[in-house]
């Protein structure tokens, strides 16, 4: 059969030329950082303003927010002032969703994603092309990056956490530990919602060294522990749940059957574990877990898995899927040891 000629679609054109663009991307990250919708508050304000506030260069800003206004983020009320708008909202620091801090403008991951197609033809991190040690190592030694990843983790947490407080049971448990919690702002959430549920926070020592402010302003302080150390070598024992939120898509099966075995290990026959991450599903739909499958991929070499490869990793960890939850977000998979200890 003859190749098939190619259509001259010139909405396609475009349309893909908009979908491929990063500048936008990068632009919506810059002026984030800026603190630009913080100062939008009280209503519209001249850009000269805008960048007085902020310390901008007033005709660079104003080329940005106009490119911004062009797609719904913010908009150009009249020339050269500029106002919130739905899309622009949740860049704001005191939005309950608030997404500032989701989307930094860290260095490494860019150079990493400058080397994607690395991970593509490999399945390997393209991170690691960049910076060998690794992403975590590299968090390690670089704090300020460190910190700013985990406000990022944070700010995602926010929406998660708004899916999962009514998609769980949380009220039954006594206790729980969330194994590479962050800096806690998700068990803190979900501490805050139930004052008889005692947590402990798990994660690598320089993570949880952050934690104390953040669960302290949720008012769990005294209800939490805090404990640094790697999960591949030994979990903190005997709780009644263990959360594993986005952490298991971050390692390839190997170190993710590891982990499900720590855990296990630090299980009680009546505990049980839940995941909280993408699953993969066949199809064209959309829905943020396939971006978070593909961040995963170029920072770690990690990614989401289907309900099936899941199930068999666990089952090597003597655990089993006991249920699979809904949330507006990604499903909570509640999982229990499949003998007894
Ligand atoms: C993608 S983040 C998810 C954080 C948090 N669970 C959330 O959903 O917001 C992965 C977390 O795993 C932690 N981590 C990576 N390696 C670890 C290890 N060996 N032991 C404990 N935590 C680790 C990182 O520090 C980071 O906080």
């Amino acid at each position: 059969m003859a190749p098939s000629r190619p259509r001259i679609d010139i909405e396609s054109v475009f349309r893909l030329t908009e979908l491929a663009d990063y500048i936008v991307p990068f632009t919506v990250r810059a002026v984030a950082d800026l603190g630009i919708a913080d100062q939008l508050t009280d209503g519209p304000r001249p850009v000269a303003e805008l960048a007085d506030a902020t310390g901008a260069h007033a005709p660079s800003l104003l080329r940005a927010l106009r490119a911004l206004a062009g797609k719904g983020i913010f908009t150009e009320v009249e020339p050269e002032v500029f106002a919130l708008t739905p899309l622009a909202e949740p860049l704001r620091t005191d939005h309950p969703l608030s997404l500032r801090d989701a989307y930094p403008l860290l260095a490494p991951d860019i150079e990493a994603w400058a080397h994607f197609d690395h991970s593509i033809r490999t399945g390997k991190a393209a991170f690691d092309q960049v910076h060998p040690e690794g992403y975590w190592s590299y968090m390690a030694a670089h704090p300020r990056d460190s910190a700013r990843f985990d406000a990022s983790q944070q700010a995602a947490t926010r929406l998660e956490l708004r899916a999962a407080l009514p998609a769980y049971p949380w009220g039954d448990l006594g206790t729980m530990v969330d194994v590479g919690g962050g800096n806690g702002a998700f068990l803190g959430g979900i501490m805050a919602r139930f004052p008889n549920l005692r947590g402990t926070l798990f994660d690598l020592p320089h993570v949880v060294a952050e934690a104390e402010p953040v669960l302290q302003k949720l008012g769990v302080a005294q209800r939490c522990t805090v404990t640094g150390g790697s999960f591949f070598e030994t979990v903190p024992a005997g709780a009644d749940a263990y959360m594993l939120k986005r952490i298991l898509y971050g390692w390839d099966d190997d170190g993710a059957v590891r982990l499900l075995r720590a855990v296990r290990a630090a299980m009680r026959p009546d505990s049980r574990l839940l995941v909280l991450e993408p699953v993969v599903e066949p199809g064209d739909r959309f829905d943020v877990g396939r971006l978070y499958d593909l961040l995963l991929l170029a920072m770690v070499g990690g990614g989401a898995r289907s309900r099936e490869h899941i199930e068999r990793l666990l089952d090597v960890a003597d655990l089993k899927l006991a249920r699979s939850l809904p949330t507006m977000m990604f499903p909570i998979l509640e999982i229990v040891p499949k003998t007894e200890a």
